[in-house]
């Protein structure tokens, strides 16, 4: 056997995005690109907003001494600083250059925090429906992945949480705007999750860290503000990256936040530096870092995507899907009629159209639709959704 046995049967189970995506480069390549409705992947089609471009030409024309060289693991201090100021600015917490570590985009950041934080068989505690890479993270660094539902509405369900907190819980990891429901968690919620941890250190003696994975942070729509874990919760850390909201996906870039408040602050902050670099990153993207210093407060046109989400949920709905309408990030997690996800996909396959089945995230009986695509491909997918819903009998 070549490779690992573990390796290849994870290689198995998280196949059905990726098996997706390999259906659609066939389907492409049979049918012509423009004839395939390509919704299986959170790849944004928006390019970056025109600052990105202009800050990276001063940058090149201007390179600083040293561009080029290593630097301190946990990232440039302008850089840390300027991520520092901006995240003050809209939690009101006093995050300072020290508090953040920067990361090589949020999946980067997540392995850095758990392979910082486990011990063998601690417990990962997260929600479903999840982004599937997060067993996969858990198990690396040596932890045991734990999966509570949500609730009918998506939000966390908190009495499944209580029940699944153990004294070995280590991290309980959640995600919002979340990839794949749009839900973004209410403040109510997150204060009740606050309260209810602390409850359940103090009952275990034990620290429960609570790490919020916000890719998507910053796509949010009519104009929500985001709902902070920062006031509810003082072992609070945070990841975000700049895959979604400067649509630089292949930059990976993001950045790590520790809650000034965390208990063994310094120990956190020199551990996430050292598995930075021994974990194999280093330290993130020079580029990138160089750069984001004059983007914080950037976002791409967020009336794109609120446009795209109305126009998709608006007919779905009339057709008669059920779904919940999602708050924030780019995808749609309709409920499938009679619950056979993987019989739904493939029906909508027949039609050119790719989604995922809901069991790709731990959640049967739905599928998500990813709608970071051109308007056309949606407005094209619209006759198929409408006679897949008709032949499974939808209102
Ligand atoms: C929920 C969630 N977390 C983490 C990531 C990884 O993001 P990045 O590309 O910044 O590593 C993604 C990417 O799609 C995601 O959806």
């Amino acid at each position: 056997m070549p490779i690992a046995q573990k390796i290849k049967h994870y290689m198995e189970s998280a196949s059905w995005i990726r098996g997706m995506f390999e259906e659609g480069i066939r389907l492409k390549q049979q049918y012509g690109e423009d004839n395939i409705f390509d919704l299986s992947l959170g790849n944004p089609v928006m390019e970056p907003p025109p600052a990105f471009h202009a800050t990276l030409r001063q940058l090149l024309q201007n390179p600083p001494p040293g561009m080029h060289r290593y630097m301190p693991n946990a990232g440039y201090v302008e850089t840390r600083a300027a991520v520092a100021t901006q995240l003050a600015k809209e939690t009101g917490v006093a995050f300072t250059a020290e508090h953040i570590i920067m990361c090589v985009g949020a999946a980067a950041g997540i392995n850095v925090v758990l392979k910082t934080l486990l011990d063998p068989g601690d417990e990962v505690i997260f929600f479903s429906p999840y982004f599937v890479e997060y067993h996969f993270y858990v198990d690396y660094h040596g932890g045991v992945a734990k999966v509570v539902p949500t609730d009918a509405h998506f939000d966390l369900h908190l009495e499944a949480l209580e029940s699944a907190l153990t004294p070995r819980s280590k991290v309980v990891l959640i995600n919002s705007p979340n990839n794949p429901t749009g839900m973004i968690y209410p403040a109510t919620t997150l204060k009740q999750l606050g309260e209810l941890l602390q409850r359940k250190e103090r009952e275990f003696n034990t620290r429960i860290y609570l790490l919020s994975d916000e890719p998507y942070k910053k796509l949010i729509y009519g104009g929500l503000t985001y709902p902070e874990i920062y006031p509810h919760y003082p072992n609070a850390i945070s990841v975000t990256s700049h895959a979604k909201d400067l649509a630089l996906p292949a930059e990976r870039i993001g950045s790590i936040a520790i809650n000034p408040g965390c208990a063994d602050l310094e120990d956190l902050i020199s551990g996430m530096s050292f598995t930075t670099r021994t974990l194999g990153f280093v330290n993130a993207p020079a580029l990138m870092q160089r750069a984001l210093v004059h983007l914080q407060g950037v976002t791409v046109d967020m009336s794109q995507y609120e446009r795209k989400r109305n126009v998709l949920c608006d007919n779905l709905t009339a057709m008669g899907y059920q779904l919940v309408k999602p708050q924030g990030a780019f995808y749609i997690f309709p409920k499938v009629p009679g619950g056979d996800d993987v019989a739904f996909v493939q029906a909508l396959q027949t039609k050119h159209i790719l989604t995922v089945p809901g069991r790709g995230f731990g959640t049967p009986g739905h599928f998500r639709i990813a709608y970071c695509v051109e308007d056309h491909t949606i407005e094209r997918a619209m006759d198929g959704f409408r006679a897949v819903a008709k032949a499974f009998g939808m209102a």
